[in-house]
């Protein structure tokens, strides 16, 4: 149970001047009427209550247990991610289980608005913090054991470029708490109160505010693409839609059906978060479109730029896949969740290892999911995508200069999260074995051409210039040369994001 200062003082109020005797105190706690989270048509829909619980019934999955940023994916409007250190560990534990848990929001309860709180409020723990708890199970996933600074060079990252705060040893990172709202002054007051009841066990060590992008791009990331349209769906939640994947709950949820690693009993309904600050250049990246703009005879020069940048993402702007329309873009298709993932590079009369002319074989989300190219589609590397952007739009002076300001108030990008059972088979594999790639993904059916890295997430060593294959619909063969990196990464941390039951019975104290 939850009192805000509000619910009190309403409380108060109603039985000093109305005198209201016992009355439930349900009715008195503030009913939200708006949704904190955003819904844009291309998104597809979270599944209602009754929707999730005779679903979550059939494979028994307590979604009441599992906190609820894990399953939603990209719909946040404000997130506020604030990275701490736990500095007196037996105060904390007392304090997590007493006066932590009863704000910690569970997946039930962020899926009607009637129940939604003022802020969802999620925790989650390093290897360092656990350690710091006193927890001494293995999990079973030894990246997020080694910690993420420990996979930079697998990842391709320049530790120069990381944010100090997840390097320095002195700093050290023991968990974070994520707080979404529609309103950042909600963020603020629950922060506040979260940090009053924890009297100062645990101390800010970075945080970074994420927003919903304004107006019409409320949904898009920063390059201007519309994101959070395809997260698999998972047995026991959601209805698979036509296209997406479906995975066991196990994929996502540690100790759940499909996860095959053996975990301590506490752990399962946990899953693992893989935070990244992904920076964007953007002006950078939209200078670069023009001037590579493709050659399709039919296409004006803006609309060519945008044909190039709809083939290194595989979707337009707005969302709808290039694999259903390749040379332009279709709003309406775009905004229906029924079809705007109802692909899979396959087409009649087609061959699927030879044939760019729907979608080059290097498009960030043929990298990353790549349907049909595995003969065996229903794979494990499954992530649910949960992350929000950051920072600021770009400035007039920005956008005049073609270049991305220094100044870091004006830093803007991608704070990426992925959730899943096992980092290693999740985003680690993702950016690792297949992103980075440039020739081999291991799948089943081989290319007939090299497609070079992920134009959009793959990382060049030091930065250089890389060239990516089959962006030219009049010349797969042609390799177009990046001079850059659009999307450089600061850094991040692995964390493990636990049940409600095991913050109350395991994590406390
Ligand atoms: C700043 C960095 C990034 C940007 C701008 C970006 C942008 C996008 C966009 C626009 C989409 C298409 C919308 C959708 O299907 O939801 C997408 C899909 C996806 N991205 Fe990213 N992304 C970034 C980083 C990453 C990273 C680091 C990974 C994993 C290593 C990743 C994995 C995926 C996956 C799995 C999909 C779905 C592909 C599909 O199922 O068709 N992304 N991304
Ligand atoms: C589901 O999880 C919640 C939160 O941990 C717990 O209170 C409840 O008893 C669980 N329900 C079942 C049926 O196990
Ligand atoms: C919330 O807190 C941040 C950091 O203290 C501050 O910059 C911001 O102005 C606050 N926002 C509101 C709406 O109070
Ligand atoms: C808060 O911490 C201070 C000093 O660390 C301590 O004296 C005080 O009793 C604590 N307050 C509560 C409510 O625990
Ligand atoms: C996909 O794999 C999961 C996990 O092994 C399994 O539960 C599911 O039945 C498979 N689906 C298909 C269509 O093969
Ligand atoms: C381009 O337009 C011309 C004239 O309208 C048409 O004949 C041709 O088929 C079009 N080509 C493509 C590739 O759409
Ligand atoms: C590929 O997707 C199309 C719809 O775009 C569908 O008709 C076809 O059956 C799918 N192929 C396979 C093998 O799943
Ligand atoms: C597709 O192209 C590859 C490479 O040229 C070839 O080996 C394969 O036989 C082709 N598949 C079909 C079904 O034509
Ligand atoms: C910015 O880039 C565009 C496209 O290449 C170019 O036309 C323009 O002159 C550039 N502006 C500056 C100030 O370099």
């Amino acid at each position: 149970m939850k009192f805000t200062h509000f619910s009190l003082l309403a409380a108060f109020a109603l039985q000093s001047v109305y005198s209201v005797p016992n009355l439930p105190s349900d009715a008195l706690k503030p009913r939200r009427t708006s949704s904190i989270l955003i819904n844009p048509p291309a998104q597809p829909p979270l599944p209602s209550v009754q929707e999730a619980a005779s679903a979550s019934a059939s494979v028994g999955l307590n979604l009441t247990n599992i906190q609820g940023d894990i399953l939603i994916g990209m719909k946040k409007n404000k997130e506020l991610f604030f990275f701490f250190s736990i500095v007196d560990p037996t105060s904390f534990k007392a304090q997590l289980g007493a006066d932590i848990l009863p704000f910690i929001t569970s997946t039930t309860q962020v899926l009607d608005v009637s129940t939604q709180p003022e802020t969802l409020v999620n925790i989650a723990f390093s290897q360092k913090g656990l350690t710091e708890l006193g927890i001494t199970d293995n999990l079973g996933d030894t990246l997020f054991a080694a910690g993420q600074l420990n996979d930079a060079s697998n990842l391709g990252d320049t530790t120069s470029d990381w944010v100090s705060e997840f390097i320095d040893p002195n700093n050290l990172l023991h968990g974070v708490l994520l707080l979404a709202s529609d309103a950042t002054d909600n963020i603020n007051s629950t922060l506040s109160q979260i940090q009053n009841a924890l009297n100062g066990s645990i101390s800010e060590v970075y945080s970074i505010q994420g927003q919903a992008r304004p107006g019409d791009q409320q949904g898009h990331e920063h390059f201007g693409f519309m994101d959070g349209i395809s997260n698999p769906a998972i047995a026991g939640f959601s209805t698979q839609l036509p296209g997406q994947a479906l995975v066991a709950p196990g994929i996502i949820l540690v100790g759940e059906g499909g996860d095959g690693t053996a975990r301590p009993s506490w752990a399962t309904d946990g899953s693992f978060l893989a935070f990244r600050q992904l920076e964007q250049r953007v002006p950078e990246f939209t200078k670069f479109l023009i001037d590579n703009a493709l050659s399709e005879p039919n296409l004006t020069a803006d609309q060519n730029a945008e044909l190039l940048g709809a083939r290194m993402m595989g979707r337009w702007k707005s969302g709808a896949p290039i694999d259903l329309t390749p040379l332009a873009d279709d709003p309406v298709l775009a905004a229906d969740p029924q079809q705007n993932n109802n692909f899979n590079y396959s087409h009649p009369g087609f061959n699927i290892t030879t044939d760019q002319s729907h979608c080059p074989f290097s498009a960030h989300v043929r990298k990353t999911n790549p349907r049909l190219d595995l003969n065996n589609a229903n794979f494990t590397n499954h992530i649910i995508r949960a992350g929000i952007p950051y920072g600021p739009e770009v400035t007039d002076a920005e956008a005049a200069s073609n270049t991305s300001s220094t100044d870091p108030s004006l830093e803007r990008g991608l704070a990426f999260v992925a959730y899943q059972s096992s980092i290693g088979t999740g985003f680690a594999f993702l950016q690792q074995k297949w992103a980075n790639n440039a020739n081999d993904k291991n799948c089943a059916s081989s290319y007939s051409l090299p497609q070079g890295q992920d134009p959009i997430i793959g990382i060049a060593p030091e930065d250089g210039p890389r060239s990516v294959g089959g962006l030219d619909p009049l010349d797969p063969t042609r390799d177009i040369t990046m001079n850059q990196d659009f999307v450089i990464s600061r850094g991040g941390e692995y964390f493990f994001s636990p049940s409600l039951s095991a913050i109350q019975n395991t994590l406390s104290a």
